[in-house]
């Protein structure tokens, strides 16, 4: 069999970029996706040095929503088939909705949820035809509940969690594999991008984003359609069921309140 090809998106940093260190280190195709290109060519350097592979990048803006077709058509002229689809990159914004700027928002449902969805259309069929690949979308553990202070995110990651799982139940029976990657708070630069800081318990219980990939990597290869890294993350995620929606809203609400700067 020819050489895997695999597309990550937002590998300029972060988990996205420990994602496409570990696909690498299987000896696969890497195919770079984010706006950073100095940070997505300096890795996509690394990666062939270490591991002898050919990594391409693709500068762009997932907040556009011509990109998917954009990068579509880049790949078809290069004659790139996409085995592997890792739908990585995202944002947050800490904040009340109707006090955070509306474009932001929208960006933030454009990069999240509808850039992934739009990407693994455009993808999946080519895997089902050649019976091999799949989908690793990067969901969180905010899938998990509704977040005051993080409303628009934490339903972005919901969106992204159920459409993962009914996507592999759809799936079944093609050998293709469908993840999703549920982190809890992750050392890399979401919390300054989301504008909030890291509270002190999230920052206490923050995973490194390279044992945060390593767990993504290993469901993903294990055919495994949810993984949840860290006990403490899937300790909460499945306590959360056993209280009253109405107290993991307040919860919630409270652990999302920003912390003056
Ligand atoms: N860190 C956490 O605590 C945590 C917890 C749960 C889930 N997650 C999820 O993990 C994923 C990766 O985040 P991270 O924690 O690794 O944060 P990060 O270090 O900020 O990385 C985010 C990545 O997404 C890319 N990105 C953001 N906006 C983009 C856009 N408009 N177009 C193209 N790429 C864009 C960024 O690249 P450029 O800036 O170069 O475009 C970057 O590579 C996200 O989906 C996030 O929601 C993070």
């Amino acid at each position: 069999m020819s050489v895997e090809t695999v597309l990550v998106t937002g590998a300029s940093s972060g988990i996205g970029r420990e994602l496409a260190r570990r696909f690498a280190a299987d000896g696969s195709r890497l195919i770079l996706v984010a706006r950073k290109g100095d940070a997505l060519e300096e890795l996509a350097a690394e990666l062939r040095k270490a591991h002898k592979i050919q990594s391409q990048v693709f500068t762009a803006d997932l907040a556009l929503p011509e990109t998917p077709a954009r990068l579509l058509a880049h790949l078809q002229a290069a004659g790139v088939k996409v085995d592997v689809l890792v739908n990585n990159a995202g944002f947050g914004a800490h904040g009340r909705f109707a006090e955070l700027p509306l474009q932001r928002q929208l960006d933030m449902l454009q990069v999240n949820v509808t850039a992934l969805t739009h990407l693994t259309r455009l993808m999946l069929p080519g895997m089902i035809e050649r019976h091999h690949g799949g989908i690793l979308n990067v969901a969180s553990t905010a899938a998990f509940q509704p977040g005051p202070g993080m409303a628009v995110y934490f339903a972005t990651k919901a969106y992204v969690l159920s459409f993962t799982e009914a996507l592999a139940e759809e799936l079944a029976g093609t050998g293709l594999t469908v993840s999703a990657l549920c982190p809890g708070p992750t050392a890399t630069n979401f919390g300054a991008a989301a504008g909030g800081r890291f509270r002190p318990l999230a920052k206490r219980a923050s995973m490194s984003a390279e044992s945060v990939a390593r767990a993504g990597h290993r469901a993903f290869r294990s055919g495994r359609c949810i993984a949840i890294p860290g006990l403490g993350n899937r300790l909460l995620a499945f306590s959360i069921r056993l209280f009253p929606r109405a107290a993991v809203r307040k919860i919630t609400k409270r652990l999302n309140a920003a912390c003056p700067d």
